[in-house]
């Protein structure tokens, strides 16, 4: 049964309800959805779930935590697209090492206009895996990605032609890694054929009965095409400055911005993960951003076919009780 879910600062209970709602929206790697919540008079907590880590793909938990912050920046927007300010407060406890942030709603705000719109685009922005229109991006569009990236304290690095072809390579490197172990594709397979009525992992609607190599690359359904072909407009790479678990945090609400940034201006994205995901990988990807980067997320941005939602679990499943006080 959901916990009762009462008013927090300036929310009522139906205002804490719609902003959760948003929270769970945001993307998380094979929608494992890898997070709690709980609602106290003095705040909004949001838990990493551990027991939803992949232990091959993201040993790290460092995807975990980019989902987690995407799912932080939904309920941020959400707040503050209602007036209020959203606190927000990281790794507020050592002790609790799974308490991954709280945000209290308690000041008025009037809300930001580029804010409003991004928390409008949060329910229409799906991850889309069909092939992208031919049509390139517009450079206000490019510089409004980048300005978001910066505004969550991550950077959009500009890549020449030579170093995406150098990406290309990575990706491809990654892939064989990934796919010549049997953990890793037995992790895959788990979180890509769930049952039906399942609320959780990537459907066959989303992503298509496809082997891995045409779903990771997939670009246009060819992994011969690779990644900067005319096809793909824009390949970013979104890096921090530093890797720990507070940076992560961060990247992930980075990422969630510059993807809402997309979808409000009508682009479609997609995840190139493995050159993140295998970290032999990850170290030659961070020398070819110059050194001075922790490369987090590849995304692939542009203009593909309507895709339909993917599920989620209900409230009733990620609302931790109020008395308990970890995940
Ligand atoms: C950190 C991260 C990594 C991801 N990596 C991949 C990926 O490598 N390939 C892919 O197709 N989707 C990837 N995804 C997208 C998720 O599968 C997707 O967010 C999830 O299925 C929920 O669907 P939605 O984004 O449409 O809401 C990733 C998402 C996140 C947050």
């Amino acid at each position: 049964m959901t916990p009762p879910i009462t008013s927090i600062g300036l929310l009522d209970p139906d205002q804490v309800k719609s902003v959760l709602g948003a929270a769970v929206l945001a993307p998380s790697t094979r929608n494992t959805q890898p997070w709690r919540f709980r609602c106290t008079t003095a705040g909004i907590e949001l838990y990493a779930d551990p027991d939803r880590a992949l232990p091959v793909a993201d040993a790290g938990q460092r995807e975990l935590l980019l989902s987690c912050g995407a799912a932080l920046f939904n309920l941020r927007t959400a707040i503050h697209a209602l007036g209020a300010h959203p606190a927000t407060t990281l790794l507020p406890r050592r002790d609790t090492p799974t308490l991954l942030a709280v945000v209290r709603p308690f000041a008025a705000r009037k809300p930001d206009r580029r804010l409003v719109r991004l928390a409008d685009a949060v329910p229409r922005r799906h991850t889309n895996r069909t092939p992208f229109e031919a049509a390139v991006i517009p450079d206000t569009v490019v510089a409004e990605l980048r300005h978001a990236a910066e505004a969550e304290q991550a950077w959009l690095p500009r890549l020449d032609a030579n170093q995406l072809d150098r990406l290309r390579d990575l990706v491809h490197q990654g892939h064989h890694a990934q796919v010549a172990d049997p953990a890793f594709l037995a992790e895959w397979r788990h979180w890509t054929t769930r049952p039906r009525d399942s609320r959780d992992g990537v459907p066959e609607h989303a992503a298509g009965a496809m082997p891995p190599e045409e779903w990771i690359l997939g670009n246009s359904g060819s992994p011969r095409r690779g990644l900067v072909d005319d096809s793909d407009p824009l390949v970013v790479v979104l890096g921090s400055f530093d890797d720990k678990q507070a940076d992560r945090i961060r990247a992930g609400q980075a990422m969630q911005r510059v993807l809402l940034t997309a979808t409000a201006a009508g682009f479609d994205a997609s995840f190139i993960s493995q050159p993140v995901e295998v970290p032999a990988v990850r170290v030659q990807l961070r020398t070819l951003l110059g050194g001075g980067l922790w490369p987090q997320v590849v995304l692939r941005l542009g203009r593909g076919t309507p895709v339909p939602w993917t599920p989620r679990r209900s409230l009733d499943e990620v609302l931790l009780k109020p008395d308990r006080l970890s995940a």
